[in-house]
Order: C-alpha cells, then sequence, then structure tokens
C-alpha cells in the first residue's frame, strides 16, 4: 500500500498535470443551446454488452422526444459506467436526479503543459546513466487515449516553463520525484477506500450513489460523514474568496514505514499574510506501522489568485514534504 500511495502520488502530482489532455469534443454549445456533458454512473458493471443501450434508453426517458441519437456521443465501459452526451442544462439538470446516476459535469477541454518533459522538468542533458539504477522502476503510466502522432505532440508553439506558470501546483504538481528516495519515504500519508467512501459521504453522497461507486454494501451514515479538510491525503487544498479572512483547519495521520524508531519535526514554508501552524509539530514514532496524528490550520487574508505554501516534515533523513495551496474563488 505504501509503494501504491508513492506511485500513486507521483502520477497525480507530475504526470497528470503535464499530460492532461483533450476529452471527447469540445463544451462549446451548439445553437440549440447544447452542451458536451459526462453522465457519470458509477463502477463498470460485469457485463457490459447492452450498455450502450441501456444508456440509450436512460436519454430517451428522460429527454422525450427532443433525444435524437446523435447526441449520444460515446458510452464508457471500460473502465467505469457513463457516457458522453450533447444536452441542454436543463437537460442535464434532470438526467442528474435520475435513479442510478452519480454526477453530471460539463466536459471540459484541457491542454498540455509540455511534450518535452525533460526539459520542463529541468533536467540537464547529460545526466549519467546507471543502468542497473534506471532498469525496473516505473516513474508512472498514463493511458490519454491520444497517440504518438497526435498533433498534441506537435512541439511547435510550445515555450511553456514551469517559472512562467502562474498556476503553481495546480499547473506543475507538487514538483520534482526523486524516485530513489521515494522507495523509503520515512512517512506515508495512507487512506483506504473508506476514507474516501466518508468524505464522500460529508459531501453529500447518498448511500445509493457511493454503492454505485463501490457495488457493495457500504452506506452512509450519521457516524461517517467526513470534512472533506479530513481525507488522509498528502497535499492540502482551501479555497477562499477575496478579501475574506481565511481560518481553517486539516487533520491528517502519518504511518511510520521505517523499522527504527525517529522524531520529526515540522516545518512550514508560508507566505506574507498567511499563518500556518502545526500541532504537535514534532512527533515520534517507535517503530514501523505507527501513526500519529497532527492538526493543521491555515489563517489569514490571501490578496493572489493563488499562493503556495508547504509543510516538511523531517527526521534529518527523510523530509516528507505537502504542498498547500490556497485560491480565491470569486463569488458568482
Ligand atoms: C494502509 O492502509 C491499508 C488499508 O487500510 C492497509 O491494508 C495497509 O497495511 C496500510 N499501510 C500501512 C503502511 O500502514
Amino acid at each position: 500500500m505504501a509503494r501504491r500511495i508513492v506511485s500513486s502520488l507521483v502520477f497525480n502530482f507530475i504526470f497528470l498535470n503535464l499530460f492532461s489532455c483533450l476529452l471527447v469534443s469540445s463544451s462549446h454549445s451548439d445553437s440549440d443551446g447544447r452542451k458536451t456533458y459526462i453522465v457519470y454512473m458509477g463502477s463498470k458493471p460485469e457485463d457490459t454488452s447492452s450498455t450502450p443501450l441501456h444508456h440509450r434508453s436512460m436519454l430517451e426517458q428522460v429527454v422525450g422526444s427532443s433525444f435524437s441519437p446523435k447526441h449520444l456521443l460515446y458510452s464508457y465501459k471500460r473502465s467505469f459506467n457513463g457516457f458522453a452526451v450533447r444536452l441542454t442544462k436543463e437537460e442535464a439538470q434532470k438526467i442528474a436526479l435520475k435513479e442510478g446516476v452519480v454526477s453530471v459535469f460539463p466536459n471540459e477541454k484541457k491542454h498540455v503543459h509540455t511534450t518535452r518533459s525533460w526539459d520542463f522538468m529541468g533536467f540537464t542533458h547529460n545526466v549519467p546513466r546507471v543502468n542497473q539504477v534506471e532498469s525496473n522502476i516505473v516513474v508512472g503510466v498514463l493511458d490519454t487515449g491520444i497517440w504518438p502522432e497526435s498533433p498534441s505532440f506537435n512541439d511547435e508553439a510550445f515555450t511553456m516553463n514551469s517559472k512562467l506558470n502562474k498556476q503553481a501546483e495546480f499547473a506543475y504538481g507538487a514538483g520534482h520525484v526523486n524516485p530513489l528516495k521515494a522507495i523509503n519515504p520515512g512517512l506515508v500519508y495512507n487512506a483506504s477506500a473508506s476514507d474516501y467512501i466518508d468524505m464522500l459521504c460529508g459531501q453529500g453522497y447518498t448511500t445509493a450513489m457511493v454503492r454505485l461507486i463501490t457495488h457493495d454494501s457500504s452506506a452512509c451514515t450519521s457516524t461517517n460523514t467526513g470534512r472533506v479538510w479530513d481525507l488522509n491525503y498528502p497535499s492540502f487544498a482551501l479555497s477562499t474568496t477575496p478579501s475574506e479572512s481565511t481560518n481553517q483547519f486539516f487533520t491528517r495521520t502519518l504511518t511510520n514505514v521505517e523499522l527504527r524508531a525517529s522524531i520529526y519535526t515540522a516545518t512550514v514554508f508560508a507566505p506574507p499574510g498567511l499563518r500556518i501552524t502545526v500541532d504537535p509539530s514534532v512527533l515520534s514514532f517507535n517503530g514501523i506501522g505507527e501513526t500519529k496524528s497532527f492538526r493543521l490550520t491555515v489563517q489569514g487574508t490571501v490578496s493572489q489568485a493563488i499562493v503556495s505554501a508547504s509543510l516538511v516534515w523531517s527526521d534529518g533523513i527523510h523530509d516528507v514534504r505537502s504542498p498547500i495551496i490556497v485560491y480565491v474563488l470569486n463569488k458568482p
């Protein structure tokens, strides 16, 4: 599990951000006011042979006589159950209420940040190669559905540079990962399926919606409605509004994955205007598998669109870093 967490971290923070790419089609509206929406219906069913038919009959039912088969753009069958469809806003709202539907969201067009990852990451060109070390390491795999000859990989017109990128961690991730150090991270932020279920229940998902995703008997009860700020994720993100002062706390649990005992001290790097505290700021672990919790509080006012800070837990050997992002949401 610890390995899986490391690899998903690498995946999330670097590759997803670098290679986020074009989905189905653009989200512009047709003259009839339709846009492309993704209707998400949970995990994929065991037998997917009748899925497109089922999607179509559901659309016919909800949308009625204005439904035309050409509006159903794609039925997903491989990784999850759902479809891409051109709908009016009202139709999208109706489908969201339909039994069996977890969520409906507008399709978005994403752009790659670079097709030259090596340069983008700031690596030099004359790196000494160590074959014994380099073999057997998979840093990340992402199946985007685009192919090598895709125009998306045409390097023309790319002048991307992480220093020029104002979107900070949202665009380029948590920074460089040293794969050799990541093998022995010292501490991990572990999370299991039930942590995610608690978070979804706390976000207003119903038992029925959660079961569409888990395909088991998971339920939302009064005891498992978790706050989104308490999901045991290795990064911290907080939205605020302009000039409003922020005061929010997060809780996290660290698991020691080293055999020996160790003492970790927290260091926070915060920009002016933000006060970030960690309590307790020293955690001692007696051995492998031991867990310790802490609370991180962010207070202050943010004047830019996005500000970045970070938390590093260090025992002198391992530096366990988490990005902290506070971003301003303009009130609608
Ligand atoms: C992480 O959590 C999973 C699921 O609860 C558990 O099986 C695994 O042993 C945990 N890993 C560590 C390093 O504690």
